[in-house]
């Protein structure tokens, strides 16, 4: 059988980590991934019955997740570490038949276990796996300007996403569906994971207002994306807020989704 260590899976993580953590997102051990992987890919690396030891969920998850393989970032552990030391940083886990506890297959070395998020990452897939049975990746960090803007707004969907809309042309274009907003509430918890489940029916962004932002998409890069975008517009928001001049038009937004033919969130352009 294959090395596991050497797969794209794993590689794709480890790359993603550094990089997020060069970005300044993911100071300590903030931020963590989950990417869902089909069990013909497992196969080629693994016995799908032999697992190391079991790891409680602490919730039931849901139906659409069951005996679906994760490979999740470790509670605890250091992004910027990631790509170093993938074994101890990572695991492999593949959820239960009564969908109670996930079985380890590979990594968390020395006894690790998945990140404390992981109630919101799988409540999220299980939700955008109905939307889009395409979304593989839900990822979750600490992006500076984006907290810094939720921190500056009223915890409102509307008025946060029109705000990114009206800054950065590109904004409507990558996220017409707009922002799920989240106020500030206690993480690590299973009540953190239904919000955002809750906002990833409508949403593949959602922001965590003094924490961070979840995004979705269908492979690594998909995601990685779309939170950059929020970022970058993010940063331009916060660093010309009360110079601005030149706001961008609520008819070049309406044009932008005309050309690309996007439906765009409603309520947040007028006459939309
Ligand atoms: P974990 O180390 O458990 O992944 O937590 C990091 C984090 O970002 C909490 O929101
Ligand atoms: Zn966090």
């Amino acid at each position: 059988m294959k090395d596991f260590v050497e797969s794209r899976f794993v590689k794709e993580v480890a790359e993603i980590t550094a990089n997020m953590y060069r970005q300044g997102w993911d100071e300590r051990n903030g931020g963590n991934i989950s990417y869902l992987i089909d069990e013909e890919c497992v196969r080629e690396y693994f016995p799908t019955d032999k697992f190391i030891r079991d790891i409680p969920l602490g919730f039931e998850a849901d139906d659409i997740v069951k005996g679906r393989y994760f490979l999740v970032t470790g509670t605890g552990k250091y992004f910027k570490n990631v790509i170093k030391d993938p074994e101890e940083n990572l695991g492999l886990v593949k959820i239960s038949e009564d969908k109670k506890t996930a079985h380890l297959l590979w990594g968390y070395r020395s006894g690790g276990k998945f990140t404390s998020e992981f109630p919101a990452h799988l409540m999220s897939h299980a939700v955008r796996l109905k939307v889009n049975p395409s979304n593989r990746v839900i990822m979750h960090t600490h992006p500076t300007y984006t907290i810094c803007m939720g921190a500056c707004l009223p915890t409102d969907e509307v008025v946060f996403t029109r705000k990114l809309w009206k800054s950065n042309t590109e904004a409507v274009v990558v996220f017409p569906e707009g922002i799920g907003v989240l106020p500030c509430m206690i993480c690590g918890t299973n009540e953190i994971g239904e919000a955002t489940a809750e906002k990833m029916n409508t949403h593949r962004i959602v922001s965590w207002t003094n924490h961070g932002i979840y995004g979705a998409g269908n492979d690594i890069d998909e995601a990685f994306g779309l939170i950059e975008t929020v970022e970058k517009t993010a940063q331009i928001y916060m660093l010309t807020l009360g110079h601005v001049v030149n706001e961008i038009p609520d008819e070049v937004i309406i044009g932008l989704a005309k050309l690309w033919n996007l439906k765009m969130m409603d309520g947040v352009i007028e006459g939309e």
